[in-house]
């Protein structure tokens, strides 16, 4: 493998922000653009609700909501490294899309507002994080308003999700009390002043070593004793940091900060360089495919967004380039069609605009289009590879609804859209067990797939329909697929569908029902997402 291969993959790091809405996902993000040159002015990333459409508009439904359903790349040159941040929608257009993000990142940044600690949709998205064992940092946000005792807070992590944490600064005091971060490796302190620049929050930092008896005057003695008090504790309680934990996923370094005023968020970057990793391996029917060894080109299809220009009725294709460099005027082998041809108009899909790129390496994120024959999970790779990378989960849905046709006479087009958009990723079709296909059943992970559906039907196949909501928020994939599920006792309470592989599956209206079901049936295994087919 080249020398100068190598160092471009080497450079690259591809990470999600994962956060609760309203935590700093955005704000976070943008400050990290900041420090990067990639945008000049705060307010670029992502046009909220009613102010313009800065992520795209490439879906009606988009513009007519004001939201963005689909999500984009922001890259950008920091230090010679090479970011890719995998921007995961959030709020009302979470979807499963979002959970599929996550398959393209080599990390994960948790954003968690310290006033509020971990909150639903973190635990979510931590969840596939914690499934794929990928490195997770954790930035506690919004230290300058009132938060929470640091240590209950990362008490909270540790329970909540599973996860163990090590402090790599600490704070001190917060909301009106915020003085400054303290870095346990430097042992330096940052002191923080709020400061309005331009009317924007800003912060003042200057630097103090924590034996400085200067610190405790800017401090004060209570915050300076508080704080020498929690080092000493930290130094003796908290988990070490272990490069190799963190890795595997297991230790999460933790940063405070206020990504509002920029404070903390430089520190943050840095050390996370420092602490993630290049491209990682990824496993295939062939063994592991390591991006610093396999000099050839492959990647996986892990989204696929349809109709974003409706005149052309086009599908763009998200590749997560896996090894090697993709080179936009030669040949790729699609694995599973056997077939070769060249990837037109590959394009870098960034916060406002579409670039036509040339080139694009291990780590790196590109929309192609889709000649009709892409799946999600799909192998590319340079002609002569035929190895298939793991396929992607199909994530548990936690929203149904019964899906009616209203005029039957276009049943056909009704089928084709249905199926396409299956196909596609954008909702889950499941069947009752007994009644066949003249039941149709639509699962969702986010409401607004709902909307998307019904829009898309009615603009793209033409066809009205209306979706009856059911009582069930859970799914259980039944891990043996042979089970008579009619066998199963105290079944009465949950419905029996299966997917369009004929795998049975069971519908719950809460866990306390899941739990019935597995204590009465001794030896039954539920799974909570099914594995991507892996050949
Ligand atoms: P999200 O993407 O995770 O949903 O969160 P976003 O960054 O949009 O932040 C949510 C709100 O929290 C925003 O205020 C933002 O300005 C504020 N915020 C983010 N980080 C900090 C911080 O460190 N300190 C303080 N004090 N506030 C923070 P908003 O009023 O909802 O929106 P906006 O009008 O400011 O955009």
């Amino acid at each position: 493998m080249s020398d100068d291969l190598k160092k471009e993959i080497g450079r690259r790091r591809t990470f999600a922000i994962i956060s609760h809405p309203d935590a700093g996902k955005t704000t976070l993000t943008e400050k990290l653009l900041l420090y990067g040159g990639a945008i000049n002015t705060a307010g670029s990333v992502k046009g909220k609700a009613n102010s313009k459409y800065a992520v795209s508009d490439w879906m009606g439904i988009e513009k007519e909501r004001g939201i963005s359903v689909t999500s984009s790349v922001l890259q950008f040159e920091y230090d010679d490294y090479c970011i890719n941040i995998l921007d995961t929608p959030g709020h009302q257009d979470f979807s499963e899309d979002t959970y599929r993000t996550l398959m393209a990142a080599d990390s994960a940044v948790m954003v968690i507002d310290g006033s509020k600690g971990v909150e639903a949709q973190t635990i979510k998205l931590f969840k596939v994080c914690v499934m794929r064992h990928i490195p997770i940092f954790t930035f506690i946000n919004k230290m300058d308003l009132e938060a929470r005792d640091p240590f209950e807070l990362m008490d909270e992590i540790e329970n909540v999700l599973g996860i163990r944490t090590c402090p790599i600064n600490w704070p001190i005091g917060a909301g009106k009390r915020f003085k400054g971060v303290y870095d346990r490796e430097t042992k330096q302190v940052s002191s923080f002043h709020a400061v309005s620049v331009g009317g924007a929050k800003g912060a003042a930092e200057s630097d103090f070593d924590v034996n400085d008896p200067a610190l405790k005057e800017e401090v004060g003695e209570e915050l300076y004793n508080q704080l020498m008090d929690e080092i000493e504790l930290l130094d003796c309680a908290a988990d070490e940091f272990d490069q190799s934990r963190v890795d595997h996923g297991e230790l999460s370094p933790v940063f405070f900060g206020s990504a509002l005023t920029t404070f903390g968020v430089q520190t943050f970057l840095e050390h996370f360089l420092k602490y993630t990793q290049s491209p990682l391996p990824k496993l295939s029917n062939e063994g592991m495919i390591d991006p610093m060894q396999e000099e050839a080109f492959s990647g996986f299809i892990f989204k696929i967004q349809a109709n974003m220009n409706k005149a052309h009725h086009d599908r763009i294709a998200f590749m997560r380039i896996s090894s090697g460099k993709f080179d936009a005027s030669k040949d790729v082998y699609h694995v599973q069609s056997g077939r070769k041809f060249k990837l037109s108009q590959p394009q870098q899909i960034m916060a406002q605009d579409r670039k036509i790129i040339e080139e694009a390496y291990a780590g790196d994120v590109i929309g192609v289009f889709d000649p009709g024959i892409f799946s999600i999970g799909d192998t590319l790779c340079a002609p002569g590879k035929k190895f298939q990378y793991e396929g992607i989960p199909t994530f548990a849905p936690e929203h149904f609804s019964r899906l009616v046709q209203i005029d039957s006479m276009k049943r056909k087009q009704f089928t084709k859209g249905v199926t396409q958009l299956a196909q596609e990723g954008a909702i889950q079709i499941f069947q009752d067990y007994s009644l066949g296909l003249s039941e149709i059943i639509v699962g969702v992970v986010g409401v607004l797939q709902f909307d998307v559906l019904k829009y898309r039907l009615e603009n793209e196949y033409g066809c009205d329909i209306r979706l009856e909501p059911l009582p069930y928020n859970y799914i259980r994939w039944v891990h043996d697929k042979t089970l008579d599920l009619s066998k199963l006792k105290r079944i009465s309470d949950c419905k029996k569908v299966k997917d369009m592989n004929g795998n049975p599956l069971l519908l719950f209206a809460n866990e306390w029902s899941i739990r019935l079901l597995l204590e009465h049936n001794e030896g039954l295994e539920l799974d909570e997402f099914s594995r991507g087919e892996t050949v």
